[in-house]
């Protein structure tokens, strides 16, 4: 069967069953601004559903079954091997309110195994799991003795051990959308991919081969029973609902008897492209690309450009990791237009795709000439290392993460090319250096430490680098009196203190606002250099604070492409890369000017 026959099927069988089919929803959920379940994207088939599972009436009635697109990126790093994507098509059925355990199971189990209405897959290759009973979410629950006695029959009449074949769980056997969400146990159904485990299994075999992924999770249906708050289950639902949702292309690797899903009909097209590009590729390169492009191009489809916050921002991460792969592999980025071809072709009438996806190649090339500069310098850089005899250290890999946008395992890659050697504890001192950078910026946030980030976001950067601007705006004004006296960066908004003996008059502050934008709408980049202190001091740089400075300071350069410089300060960081990642939230805007103690002002700003 192919996915459209498979999927066909699956919508046909619970239309059969007095199920409305519901089209996919959208894969960035329409939840209102402030909804506790906001995800960036749908990660279930139940999850634009969730206020009806809640109790409110669904006009389509009790009985619900889609195919829904869906993205997760919890798994993101599982991506290569047999069984995950980043986009997957998840099948589904709902009772809401409407029949309970005894027909999901029964229906689960003959759609699987119909020869004439389903899958025709075979009995003894099929396992289960059943919730066992404890403490979950706050709740004391028994063990699943319904669904026990159900699998049980069902699996006698085959003939099968009802003991080798049910086996128990805690935490798998329970789900939930969130920590505020309608909740409940599970019974999961597994299929034995290699069909040499027919005797039956003990608890502990089910296990193993479930870790050495012979066995596969292809369908999961949830009893959905309570209601969680703040992680706590708090009580039970108004009515008792059935949410199951399967993996298609999990199902598919099962019914085309093929290893991975990454030799399903729904991934070999690309897999087949990549390869003709390049036929030393390892498998798991190009399942990373033809994954990663996929969901981009889902992605791109619903109108989404890369950036540096939510959707855009999974968005620029999937496609430099694929970038990243493609490069390794040499193969350049003429490559990407054929990719979403033929994803658009394999989806063809299923979905609607419009040319959304394809309109943005230019963008893709942006991209990837972003990604190509960030590398070059990261080369220029292990270079420079390597000519002065450096080792390279666990802070050195953070701070370049943080100032040029390098992550840890590029550096790494860079850092072998040029045979530039690497401290051996180089990870730990990586994590407790970023480690130590999250407790500084929670410090900052308290207002105690000078640069007052709290935290590190691409908000927070983008208010960072529009803060040094305002600076800069100020002097030009007021003169060269005005140094920072005090900062403090939320998302939310920068109050900046700065000396000055009077009221700053609002065409002043106008002008500063004019300055910033100006500044922003030029796309200038921001520059480090690590300089001597002294040396920073006689270069005019400006900086409050010098004696809290090692030796070796930091000065951020802000400069557009004709050379002019709109900003030169010592700081810390973080700060953005390009002042195009300010826009993207919006204007800068001084809000207010007040007083903050003798001879210092206090300004708030904001980008919107
Ligand atoms: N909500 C469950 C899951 O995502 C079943 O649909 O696995």
């Amino acid at each position: 069967m192919t996915s459209k026959e498979v999927r066909n099927a699956f919508l046909h069988f619970f239309e059969k069953r007095n199920h409305a089919i519901l089209p996919s929803f959208p894969l960035i959920p329409q939840q209102e601004a402030g909804e506790t379940n906001a995800t960036l994207f749908n990660t279930a088939g139940m999850q634009p559903l969730i206020p009806y599972l809640l109790g409110k009436e669904h006009p389509k009635g009790k009985r619900l079954a889609s195919s829904q697109k869906c993205i997760r990126t919890i798994d993101i790093d599982e991506v290569g091997d047999n069984t995950h994507a980043s986009f997957f098509e998840m099948l589904g059925n709902w009772s809401l309110g409407d029949y309970f355990k005894e027909e999901s199971i029964q229906w689960s189990w003959e759609f699987l195994t119909s020869k004439d209405e389903g899958l025709g897959l075979d009995p003894k290759r099929i396992y289960v799991t059943i919730f066992s009973g404890g403490e979950i979410d706050g709740a004391q629950l028994e063990r699943d003795e319904e669904s026990y006695r159900i699998w049980s029959r069902i699996f006698q009449s085959h003939g099968l051990n009802p003991e080798q074949r049910i086996f128990e769980k805690l935490k798998d056997n329970w789900w939930s959308a969130g920590d505020n969400s309608p909740s409940g146990t599970t019974t999961e159904i597994f299929y034995d991919l290699t069909g040499e485990l027919t005797e039956g299994l003990t608890q502990d075999e089910f296990l193993t081969f479930e870790e050495e992924q012979k066995l596969v999770e292809v369908w999961n249906n949830v009893f959905m029973e309570y209601v969680k708050e703040n992680g706590k289950v708090i009580g039970e639902l108004p009515s008792k609902n059935v949410d199951t949702g399967a993996g298609l292309e999990r199902i598919l690797a099962v019914i085309q008897g093929v290893p991975s899903i990454f030799d399903t009909d729904l991934f070999l097209p690309l897999i087949q492209l990549i390869r003709e590009e390049s036929d030393t590729i390892s498998e798991r390169s190009a399942r990373i690309i033809a994954d990663h492009m996929k969901t981009s191009f889902f992605i791109f489809s619903e109108g989404v450009k890369p950036s540096n916050t939510k959707q855009g921002y999974v968005l620029r991460r999937l496609l430099r990791k694929s970038f990243r792969e493609m490069l390794r592999a040499g193969i350049i980025e003429t490559l990407i237009p054929k990719l979403f071809e033929a994803t658009k072709e394999i989806y063809d009438g299923v979905y609607e795709l419009d040319g959304e996806g394809i309109a943005t190649l230019p963008l893709i090339q942006k991209e990837w000439e972003k990604y190509v500069t960030i590398l070059e310098k990261g080369e220029k850089r292990m270079k420079a290392y390597k000519d002065k005899g450096k080792t390279l250290t666990g802070s050195d890999f953070a701070y370049l993460e943080q100032t040029e946008g390098l992550p840890l395992e590029i550096t790494l890659e860079l850092a072998e090319r040029v045979e530039l050697p690497i401290t051996e504890g180089y990870r730990e001192e990586y994590e407790k250096a970023k480690e130590e950078h999250r407790t500084k910026s929670k410090t900052a946030g308290a207002g105690l430490f000078k640069g007052g980030l709290a935290g590190d976001t691409p908000k927070i950067r983008a208010l960072h680098t529009a803060t040094h601007l305002m600076l800069a705006g100020l002097r030009k004004e007021l003169g060269d009196h005005v140094y920072q006296r005090g900062s403090n960066i939320t998302e939310e908004r920068t109050r900046f203190d700065f000396s000055h003996p009077e009221k700053v008059s609002r065409e002043v502050l106008d002008r500063v606002e004019e300055y910033v934008n100006n500044a922003i709408a030029t796309d200038a980049r921001v520059y480090t250099d690590v300089m001597k202190k002294e040396e920073a001091k006689a270069s005019g740089v400006v900086g409050s604070f010098w004696e809290k400075y090692p030796d070796e300071v930091k000065v951020w350069t802000i400069k557009d492409e004709q050379g002019n410089v709109y900003s030169r300060e010592l700081c810390g960081g973080p700060h953005v890369e390009h002042l195009s990642q300010i826009a993207e939230f919006g204007r800068f805007r001084i809000t207010k000017e007040s007083s903050s103690s003798a001879g210092v002002r206090r300004i708030r700003a904001v980008l919107e």
